[in-house]
Formats: structure tokens, C-alpha cells, sequence
């Protein structure tokens, strides 16, 4: 049977090497795994206030595309040591009305990226605070900060570098696992 993974990316540019990173994960996921990338880009800021109304429209699609996925990969840019708004903006959208989070027990993998050498490291782990809270079991090993991002892909966004190929394929392969047995 395969698992429906949803794939967060945490970068909105049209060239992002997030988002390229994000489609070589898809196309190295075993057959025991489909990843499908969820669009966050169109979520209005959160807003408790209209929560208790009626939500945004976009706030309710995202909430029950979401709740159609076995797991979740989040694909975080670095910024400013943190992670961008717009993934802790869907991430909070998800996460309420209150009692009925969307992200509540799937199973989780995190991939930071910068084009730096420290890979995200800071995003990463702030990012990992938060799903504590929200109950989303997170793959340890293997940790995925991939540094020096501008390297990998050609210009069209294809994985062209062989090391982080094999490094990501490492990754992929374990998520995959780690979710089999975890779910069963
Ligand atoms: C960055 N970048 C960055 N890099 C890093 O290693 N640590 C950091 O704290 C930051 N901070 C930061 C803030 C802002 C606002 C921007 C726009 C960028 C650089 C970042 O790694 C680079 O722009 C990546 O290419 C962003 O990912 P995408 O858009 O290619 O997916």
C-alpha cells in the first residue's frame, strides 16, 4: 500500500531551490511512498477572529487537504536563523479551531536547506519545537541540512549533483521505513 505524503515547502520564489529539493525527494521516494506537494502560498495570515466565524476558504481547503495525508515532509528555507512566515503561517492554520489540528499524530520529516554552509540548521530545529507540541512524531536520523543548496540543481531545477543525490535518497528511504513501521 502506498502512504500519501503532503510536502511543505518553506520558500514562495518561483526559483526555489526548496521547491526543487522538494520534487527530487518525489522523484526518489520509493513505491511505498507518494509525495504530493500542498501549495501554502495563497493562506491569509491566521486570525483567530475568523475562526470563530466563517473561516477563509483557503484556510478550509488547506485543512482538509492536509487531513487526507498519511505524513508530512516539511521543506524549510533558512531565515534569519528561524523559519519563514508563510510555513509557520500554515502550520498555525492547520493547527486550529482548537482540538481538531489537522497535523495531529502524522508522522513528520524535516529538510532545511540555505545556501550557506550550516544547511538550515537553526529552521530545522526551531521547526522541530513545533511539532513537538503538535504530536507529529519526527524521523531523528537521518538529520537533513543540506548547505551550499545553489550547487545541486541545473537551471531547469534537476538534482545534477551526484553526493547530495545519494544523501537525499538516504533520507527519503529511512522517512519511508520509519512511517511503515510506525503505521503498520
Ligand atoms: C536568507 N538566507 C539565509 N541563509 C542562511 O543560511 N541563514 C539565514 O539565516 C538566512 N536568512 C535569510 C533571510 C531571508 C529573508 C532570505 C530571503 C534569505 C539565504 C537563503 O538560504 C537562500 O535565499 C535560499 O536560497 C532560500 O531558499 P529558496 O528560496 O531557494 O528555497
Amino acid at each position: 500500500m502506498s502512504r500519501k505524503v503532503a510536502v511543505i515547502v518553506g520558500s514562495l520564489r518561483k526559483g526555489s531551490f526548496s521547491r526543487a529539493t522538494a520534487r527530487a525527494l518525489a522523484a526518489l521516494a520509493p513505491a511505498s511512498l507518494k509525495l504530493e506537494i500542498v501549495e501554502i502560498g495563497d493562506l491569509p495570515f491566521y486570525d483567530q477572529d475568523l475562526d470563530e466565524g466563517t473561516p477563509p476558504a483557503e484556510w478550509s481547503r488547506f485543512r482538509e487537504t492536509i487531513a487526507g495525508y498519511d505524513g508530512v515532509i516539511f521543506v524549510t528555507p533558512e531565515y534569519n536563523r528561524s523559519l519563514p512566515a508563510v510555513i509557520k503561517n500554515a502550520i498555525d492554520v492547520g493547527s486550529r479551531p482548537y482540538g481538531a489540528s489537522v497535523w495531529n499524530g502524522k508522522p513528520a520529516g524535516v529538510v532545511s536547506l540555505s545556501v550557506g554552509a550550516t544547511g538550515g540548521f537553526g529552521a530545522n530545529h526551531h521547526l522541530r519545537q513545533t511539532l513537538v507540541f503538535l504530536n507529529m512524531p519526527t524521523l531523528q536520523q537521518p538529520e537533513a541540512y543540506y548547505g551550499n543548496a545553489g550547487t545541486f540543481f541545473d537551471d531547469e531545477g534537476n538534482l545534477v549533483n551526484e553526493g547530495t543525490k545519494k544523501v537525499m535518497q538516504g533520507f527519503i528511504d529511512a522517512y519511508a521505513a520509519w512511517v511503515e513501521k510506525l503505521l503498520g
